[in-house]
Order: C-alpha cells, then sequence, then structure tokens
C-alpha cells in the first residue's frame, strides 16, 4: 500500500462530503440498483410474460414499483443537487493528476444528467403510451398526450440510458474500488461510517 496519502483515520479530519450528502448517496445508489434490476427484468420480460408468469395484480404491482422508485430517485436526485451546489465540493487533500481530476468530474456530471433524465423519458414514455404514471397508488397527471410512434422512441432513449448508466457506473465503482485497494482517503470523503 502507498505511504503517499493521509491515512483514512479515524481522526484524519481531513475535509469530506457533509453527511446529509453522503446519506443521500449511498441511498440513491440502492434505489438505483434496485430500479436497473426491475426495469431490465420488466423491459426483457415484457408486459405479456410478466402477466403469464406472475399474474396482474403482481404485474402491475411490478410496474407500480419500478415508476415509484424511478420518481423517489428523481426527487432525491433533485435535492442532492441542491445540496451540492449549495455546499460545494471539499477540496481534495490527496494529489490526484490532472486525469484523475477529469474523468473524476467526466463521470459525476454523466451520472447526475443520466439519473436525472432516465425517470423522466421513462414517465414521459409512460404517458404517451398511454398508462398511468404511478407513484405509490397516486396517478400523476400525463405530461404529454398519447402517441404510440413517441412512446416506442422514448422506451428506447429509456433503455439507452439505462445502459449508458451501468457503462459510467462500472468506471466509478471500479475508480471506487481502486482508491480503497490504495488506502488514500478518497473513498473516506463519501463513506457513511467516522
Ligand atoms: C432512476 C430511474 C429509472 C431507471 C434507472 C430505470 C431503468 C429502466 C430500465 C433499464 C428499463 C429496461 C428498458 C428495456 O430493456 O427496454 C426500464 C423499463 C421501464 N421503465 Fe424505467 N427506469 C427509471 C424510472 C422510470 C420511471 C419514473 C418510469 C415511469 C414513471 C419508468 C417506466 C418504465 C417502464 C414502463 C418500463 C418497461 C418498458 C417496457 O416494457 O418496454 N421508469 N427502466
Amino acid at each position: 500500500m502507498s505511504t503517499d496519502y493521509p491515512s483514512v483515520g479515524v481522526a484524519s479530519g481531513l475535509p469530506r462530503h457533509s453527511f446529509p450528502l453522503r446519506v443521500l448517496h449511498w441511498l440513491i445508489a440502492v434505489l438505483l440498483a434496485f430500479s436497473l434490476i426491475g426495469g431490465f427484468t420488466l423491459g426483457t420480460l415484457g408486459h405479456e410474460r410478466i402477466v403469464e408468469l406472475v399474474g396482474t395484480d403482481i404485474a402491475n404491482i411490478a410496474y407500480m414499483a419500478h415508476k415509484t422508485l424511478g420518481i423517489t430517485i428523481l426527487g432525491l436526485m433533485v435535492l442532492r443537487l441542491v445540496v451540492r451546489l449549495l455546499q460545494g465540493t471539499p477540496p481534495y487533500a490527496v494529489e490526484l493528476s490532472g486525469f484523475q481530476r477529469f474523468m473524476s468530474r467526466l463521470v459525476h456530471f454523466l451520472l447526475y444528467v443520466m439519473v436525472i433524465a432516465i425517470p423522466i423519458v421513462g414517465s414521459l414514455a409512460t404517458a404517451a403510451a398511454g398508462f398511468p404514471v404511478n407513484f405509490f397508488t397516486w396517478e400523476l397527471p400525463a405530461m404529454i398526450a398519447e402517441n404510440p410512434a413517441l412512446a416506442e422512441q422514448l422506451f428506447q432513449a429509456h433503455m439507452i440510458l439505462g445502459l449508458c448508466i451501468i457503462a459510467v457506473l462500472v468506471l466509478h465503482i471500479g475508480a471506487g474500488l481502486r482508491h480503497k485497494r490504495r488506502g488514500d482517503w478518497v473513498m473516506h470523503r463519501i463513506s457513511l461510517g467516522r
């Protein structure tokens, strides 16, 4: 392990994200994992096969759960963006190369944009297909009129965004694990522990 980095000890006293932002990070990470797994399961099997497998009631609950999860993530992402803009980001206390800084900014920017975009596109696709946009048992007002051709394109965009998010998450998680292995303080900036 490199010794060029400050120790991640309890009393390291190094700057890190605020506690609310760290909680939001891990909460969104868990919810996003569920919504990606659930979304790809729904998209791959398709409505008819799901109804065949589990019946109409459970199928409806599965769609409602996916939509509710997505709208919850959208709300939490907006909150997170506001907190981040108000608080700014703590300075890096370790030497990161120009390339590392560029990649980390790019990856974080792409994640913010795509994770905010995917529930919006999913909601528009659902409304255009003439299906209800549910948040738990509430039906939210449709933002656009029914349009099957547009719905097809929007669902395509929803799926491509899902694949892009997974690709960017691979880079994000890979970088996080690398910092963890090096024992530098970067993971400590965002971890929930002390
Ligand atoms: C962070 C939020 C979300 C993520 C990560 C996500 C991800 C996904 C993914 C990856 C798919 C599979 C696409 C495919 O294979 O065709 C999917 C399907 C679907 N999503 Fe989302 N989604 C989110 C939010 C939403 C929202 C808010 C709605 C609607 C209100 C929604 C409605 C749907 C529907 C109806 C399907 C099934 C599409 C089909 O059967 O072709 N999603 N989602």
